[in-house]
């Protein structure tokens, strides 16, 4: 991720289209919390690559990567989205038995994608959801579970996975959004 990434994070993440399928990030962001944003997760990224060049490598946290761009035939890039990882949380049980040599949260990790709306129906968040969960999350994370958590109505993010119907749930919509309450659902996928 680059310093010059913010107005791009915050334009998206600003379009009420990409931010009313939210929950989590603050409506209208402000150029300052992005900043901050971007800075935590270079601070992790280059965290990570100490730890690889010092041998000292742990299962990663998180992932060394959230921004997706486009390469255009001049050779530039262009800002097209990110996808992000975090821990599930501590009281997301995990729900398939797989893998029990893994009980910490590692094995369950949440992952959110967000593509400007130019973007979407291009493949892009299915195909950065696939890198990201085969080739970091199990490989690098340990992770043997992710969950997706977002409104019912959000069916472009399924991506391969399959809503979990026992974790049904509702979610309060800031008012800045609309407020109200509506029903999410969670979607996961597992290591067979
Ligand atoms: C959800 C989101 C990440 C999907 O990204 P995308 O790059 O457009 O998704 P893809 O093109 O990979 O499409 C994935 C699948 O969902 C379908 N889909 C995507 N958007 C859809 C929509 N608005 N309505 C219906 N289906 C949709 C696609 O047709 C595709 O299905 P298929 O595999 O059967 O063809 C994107 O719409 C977005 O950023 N939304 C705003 C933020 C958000 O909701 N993030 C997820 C919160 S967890």
């Amino acid at each position: 991720m680059r310093r010059s990434d913010t107005p791009h994070d915050v334009a998206m993440m600003s379009d009420i289209r990409v931010a009313r399928t939210l929950f989590g990030p603050p409506f209208p962001l402000l150029v300052a919390a992005s900043k901050n944003w971007l800075a935590k997760e270079r601070k992790n990224v280059t965290a990570l690559f100490v730890m690889y060049a010092e041998g000292t490598f742990l299962p990663a946290e998180t992932a060394p990567f959230s921004i997706l761009r486009e390469r255009t035939h001049g050779g530039s890039d262009v800002y097209v989205g990110q996808v992000t990882a975090a821990s599930a949380g501590a009281d997301a049980k995990r729900f398939f038995p797989a893998n029990a040599a893994w009980e910490d949260w590692r094995a369950r990790t949440a992952v959110t994608a967000a593509i400007h709306p130019d973007y979407q129906r291009m493949g892009l968040a299915t195909a950065a959801v696939r890198v990201f969960m085969h080739d970091w999350a199990v490989a690098q994370m340990g992770a043997t579970e992710l969950r997706a958590k977002c409104f019912a109505s959000n069916i472009g993010s399924k991506h391969g996975f399959i809503e979990e119907p026992l974790l049904r749930g509702e979610v309060a919509v800031i008012e800045a959004k609309g407020g109200g309450v509506e029903p999410d659902m969670t979607l996961i996928w597992h290591l067979e």
